[in-house]
């Protein structure tokens, strides 16, 4: 008789769905590659009036997850519920029972993930999450298995395929922020909760993996300075355009060791933080659009490294969930339940480190200033840079309405400041006559 792995999922919306139509078109290959088969034994959702694809089986459908938990044919749950509870405590069941677990809940991960991989690895099984960073670009992989040789210098990535959705809509075709994350809901990206795709949380959710699987760093994921693209205007795309740059969402990690041989560059501070950004137009980002994701990696010994492919949608994801199940399959087969480790380095290696304060980042700015057109205005706004140590790049004002009564936005570039030299001086602006909104302030990330 042939081997089998019995799959009990807990959730079967747009992944769950996803997870099931691949289980069933690639069944052969997937037996082919484990030498085994993967079968689906039960499936719990909410909503027993909700249609749902023709591939789900409705006769293993129930509504209560404690059937799935308590099934002694199930081998392997998979978590696609989402969000901190009840998904963590169906989680922790499993595990408590022995049961391996597969989950693309990057919110669970990144609050309670030292916990839970604690847990499976107290049990003898397998936590698994490729799904929960960059939906189907297998980032988690390459981090923990293919480059388990190198040294992360850092890496620079676009991970919130509905941001970066988002921000492509309005840059190619002018289209509001709005209607573009209607769009983006409409196609499955988003979360339940979508502000934490705008806001920026759900790119510090995986980036607090990612700084994990890179640097072997026990990080939270409130650590991390976040800033969403809420505030982004069309008007921001339109002048980041005239300067040769697009507007990304990045997730940044950086070790910042010195070359110094006598530092202790494992402990090293990190540069860790999420938030738009302008990048060149040449940039080798620039290009990812759409429900694209792209990691760019700087091994020390392999140099640049770069992963894109679809961040988010049914099938992508449900692509890496699969690859999860037969990983643990494999493991199950040849008895070597937690040969990987989870968090790409053994537990007792993990270390703290220390992130730097937003305030010591030294970078170059966009600021967008909303001014009445008097003289002598921009000679103030200079005044204030200046004293601050903040020197501008290049300026660009626009036209002076017919009126001259109306605010005209003026953007700046300044050179590489310190940004609490620059906060220090927007809030001496902001006391400026004749400054009228908040200046809008953008980092520029060299990528
Ligand atoms: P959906 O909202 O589409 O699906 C959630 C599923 O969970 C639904 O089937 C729902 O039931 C079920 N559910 C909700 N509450 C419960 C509960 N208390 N008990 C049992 N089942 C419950 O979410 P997604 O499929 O989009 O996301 C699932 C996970 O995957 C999340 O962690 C998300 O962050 C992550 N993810 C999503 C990606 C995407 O592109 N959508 C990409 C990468 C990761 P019902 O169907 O009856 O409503
Ligand atoms: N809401 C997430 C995104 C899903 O848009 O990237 C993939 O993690």
């Amino acid at each position: 008789m042939a081997r089998e792995i019995g799959i009990g999922m807990i959730g079967c919306g747009v992944v769950g769905q996803g997870v099931l139509r691949l289980l069933h078109d690639n069944a052969r290959s997937i037996e082919a590659r484990l030498g085994g088969k993967l079968v689906v034994r039960r499936i719990a959702a909410r909503d027993s009036g909700k249609a749902r694809d023709p591939v789900v089986p409705l006769d293993l459908l129930t509504y209560d997850p404690q059937l799935v938990l308590e099934d002694p044919s199930v081998d392997v749950v998979v978590e696609l519920v989402g969000g901190l509870e009840p998904a963590g405590s169906y989680v922790r069941q499993a595990l408590e029972r022995g049961q391996n677990v597969v989950t693309a809940n990057k919110m669970l991960l990144a609050e309670h993930g030292h916990e839970l991989i604690e847990l499976a690895e107290s049990r003898g099984v397998d936590l698994y999450f490729e799904a929960a960073v960059a939906g189907g670009v297998p980032i988690i992989r390459v981090l923990r298995e293919a480059l388990a040789s190198d040294r992360i210098l850092g890496l620079r990535g676009i991970v919130n395929g509905t941001s970066n959705y988002i921000l492509s809509r309005m840059h190619d075709e002018g289209l509001g922020f709005a209607d573009a994350l209607a769009a983006a809901q409409a196609a499955g990206y988003a979360e339940a909760d979508p502000t934490l795709d705008v806001g920026g949380g759900d790119a510090a959710h995986k980036l607090t993996i990612l700084a994990t699987l890179a640097y072997g760093a026990r990080i939270a994921s409130s650590q991390i300075p976040t800033e969403g693209i809420t505030e982004i205007e069309a008007v921001d795309i339109e002048f980041a355009r005239r300067f040769g740059y697009v507007i990304k969402l990045l997730a940044v990690a950086r070790s910042l060791e010195t070359a110094d041989a006598a530092s202790d560059r494992d402990h090293a501070p990190l540069d860790l933080r999420v938030h738009p950004a302008l990048i060149s137009e040449r940039s080798v980002l620039a290009s990812v659009s759409g429900a694209l994701n792209a990691i760019y990696v700087q091994g020390e010994a392999l140099g640049p490294c770069l992963l894109s492919g679809l961040g988010a949608g049914s099938l992508p994801t449900a692509v890496s969930v699969v690859s999860d199940l037969v990983d643990v399959g494999r493991n199950v087969f040849a008895g070597s339940r937690g040969r990987v480790p989870s968090r790409a380095f053994r537990g007792e290696h993990l270390v703290e480190r220390p992130v730097r304060a937003l305030g010591e980042h030294v970078g170059r700015y966009y600021l967008r200033f909303s001014v009445l057109d008097r003289p002598g205005v921009l000679a103030r706004i200079a005044g204030a840079l200046g004293a601050f140590d903040v020197s501008i790049e290049q300026m660009v004002q626009r036209a002076r309405s017919t009126s001259g009564e109306a605010p005209v936005s003026v953007v700046m570039l300044t050179h590489a400041a310190r940004e609490r030299d620059v906060q220090a001086a927007l809030g001496e602006i902001a006391l400026l006559q004749h400054v009228v909104e908040r200046t809008r302030m953008i980092r520029i990330e060299e990528v």
